[in-house]
């Protein structure tokens, strides 16, 4: 059975994937500092998969303890890196913090790939590399916008090490870079828990449709799209994580035509947030309460993958659409609040 390492493994595309690769019969352990999630992530994949998957807290950021940990546990056969941290307005007030967190935490992973003998790494990048695009469907071979934000340059910088160091080693990378993940766990016994206010859209709406929050802004109608609000591209964590399993073992079966190689792990395509509180609606059957305000300073106007890549060279592909994991998502907030 192969081994894999699970940085990040508790978090909310990290947890999915830890599902994925235990059905796909791999064995997992995973670390994670818990700094933006709970321990009761291990039951509910434990419960979906019948296995406890191997646990240890670790912070990342603490070079002996990551020394101490490949000391005592050998023979990985590939690490997936999920911790980090990814909130756009938190890496604004507070740099350091992401380059401490999302750069350290990846230089001494890499260490330790070298130390011992650790040749295959997937990571979690983002498209957000890509700022406003020229043309869409956006694709790999677009250029790398100056980022807009300390969390977009972690994702550019963290790309750069890694082309770096595959170059003079035997490491061989994959990065993802994800659109706009959601959706939970068709059982609801893992999903996104977002710590206090949510950033991001699909969990904004799910805990204004639970009355939590009063009711959503929509940031800007004015924009030029279609309807006015800006467009992503939604993708289902399930799907997601199942990218993670097909890069695992492109890696171990040493299929990776170059030694980095990225990835857009989308739908190909492109919803307006109007679209989506209207998909919402009809799924779900709740009315949402929602009024437009003002740009949100730093949004891009529309981004939409183009998945070619991912489709024809890792033979991954979405499964599931958008109203699916607006359903999941929604059975998932229920499920937490009790309704
Ligand atoms: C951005 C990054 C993504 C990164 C994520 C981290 C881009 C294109 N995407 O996602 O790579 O991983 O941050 O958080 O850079 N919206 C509202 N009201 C809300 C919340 C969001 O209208 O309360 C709108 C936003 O204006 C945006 C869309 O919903 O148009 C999605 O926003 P969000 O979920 O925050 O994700 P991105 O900003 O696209």
């Amino acid at each position: 059975m192969k081994k894999i390492l699970v940085t990040g493994g508790l978090g909310y595309i990290g947890s999915h994937t830890v599902v994925a690769l235990q059905e796909a019969g791999y064995e997992v352990f995973i670390i994670d500092n818990l700094s933006n999630t709970s321990i009761d992530v291990l039951q509910g994949i434990t419960e979906i998969t019948n296995t406890p998957p191997k646990f240890e807290r670790l912070d990342l950021r603490i070079k002996n303890d990551v020394v101490a940990f490949f000391q005592k546990h050998t023979n990985m056969d590939g690490i997936i890196h999920f911790a980090a941290s990814k909130a756009v307005g938190e890496s604004v007030e507070n740099p350091l913090l992401y380059y401490e967190n999302n750069i350290n935490s990846l230089v001494y992973l890499l260490q330790e790939c070298k130390a011992h003998n650790i040749s295959n790494f997937i990571f979690s990048s983002s498209c957000t590399v890509y700022g406003e695009p020229d043309t869409l469907p956006i694709d790999e071979g677009a250029p790398i916008k100056q980022a807009t934000s300390p969390y977009g340059n972690t994702k550019q910088i963290s790309e750069e090490i890694l082309k770096d160091v595959c170059h003079v080693s035997n490491l061989n990378a994959i990065a993802l870079r994800y659109f706009n993940p959601i959706g939970a766990h068709a059982s609801a016994l893992i999903g996104e828990l977002p710590v206090g206010v949510p950033q991001n859209l699909v969990p904004f709406i799910t805990q204004t449709a639970a009355g939590v929050r009063k009711e959503l802004s929509v940031f800007g109608d004015d924009y030029d799209t279609p309807d006015g609000s800006c467009i992503r591209d939604y993708i289902h964590v399930v799907d997601l994580a199942r990218a993670h399993v097909k890069a695992v073992e492109r890696l171990i079966k040493a299929e990776n035509s170059a030694k980095f190689r990225v990835f857009n792990i989308g739908t190909g395509k492109g919803n307006s947030v109007l679209e989506v509180i209207a998909a919402f609606e009809e799924v779900t059957g709740e009315k949402l309460n929602y009024k437009i305000v003002d740009r949100r300073p730093g949004d891009v106007v529309a981004v939409f993958a183009d998945t070619k890549k991912a489709n024809e060279e890792l033979g991954w592909k979405a499964a599931h659409d958008l109203k699916e994991g607006l359903a999941s998502s929604w059975k998932w907030e229920k499920k937490v609040r009790g309704i």
